[in-house]
């Protein structure tokens, strides 16, 4: 079953949502050559809990931390490290904001000073995928057409989509009903209702899609070790459209 959500409800995700994107854009100045992802997560966690909420991420089935910091190969749930960010890196920021029990998730791909033109073109595509997704959701249409948009982008770019990665329902739970697969048919799958809200998160990889979990037990990287691309909004289905609950079109 899906959740609608009431007015009440929608309201905290969208509060959680406003201390996410606020995160997101105090972030975005310091992700520089020379920092190191355990720095940002630092700078995250404080931000969060100075805005009156918590980090959806930290403790979540033991999450160490409170952030995911995936660069290059690494498709999501990388742990932040000692490890430094480096000219031409490409690096995912995951945030979760739980706000008074109520949860949004988004994530945004960054360059790190100049990078290639590959992994500027995975960038674009992969963002332009996730919006592409966002413009076809209303009250009636199905999960199949958000998954047959961003499908078409990773194809007409010649990337792949990692299967693995895939949008989902949230609100008390980080994690809720449906799957939102970032490949598939049109016109299948559950219909959208008004009051539903979703995270929808295209993955796309320059290289091979296939993927292995590594010995942390939470990194996901590439096996051919090929750059990987990650964008999320958290959503909320309208009559006519949708609002984007995590910012917008640049963040
Ligand atoms: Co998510």
């Amino acid at each position: 079953m899906i959740q609608i959500k009431n007015k009440e409800e929608i309201a905290l995700i969208k509060q959680a949502g406003n201390i996410l994107h606020n995160t997101r854009m105090y972030l975005k100045d310091f992700i520089k050559e020379g920092i190191t992802t355990k720095e940002l997560d630092d700078l995250a966690d404080k931000y969060i809990r100075d805005n009156g909420a918590i980090p959806s991420f930290n403790g979540y089935n033991s999450f160490p931390k409170s952030i995911c910091t995936s660069i290059n190969e690494e498709v999501a749930h990388a742990i932040p490290s000692k490890r430094k960010l480096r000219n031409g890196d490409i690096i995912t920021i995951d945030i979760g904001v739980n706000y008074k029990g109520y949860n949004a998730d988004s994530a945004w791909t960054y360059k790190v000073g100049d990078v290639s033109k590959l992994k500027e073109k995975l960038i674009n595509s992969t963002h332009e995928a996730l919006f592409r997704g966002i413009e076809v959701v209303k009250d009636g249409a199905y999960i199949g057409d958000i998954s047959d948009a961003i499908n078409s982008v990773a194809i007409k770019n010649d990337l792949k989509v990692i299967k693995e990665i895939t949008g989902h329902g949230i609100g008390i739970n980080l994690h809720e009903e449906p799957d939102i697969p970032n490949y598939g048919e049109k016109n299948t799958g559950e219909i959208l209702r008004e009051g539903m809200v979703l995270a929808i998160e295209p993955a796309f990889s320059l290289g091979r899609r296939d993927i292995e979990i590594l010995d942390d037990a939470w990194t996901i990287e590439t096996c051919d070790n090929s750059p990987t691309a990650h964008f999320e909004h958290t959503i909320v289905v309208t009559k006519d459209g949708c609002e984007i609950l995590t910012g917008g079109i640049d963040g």
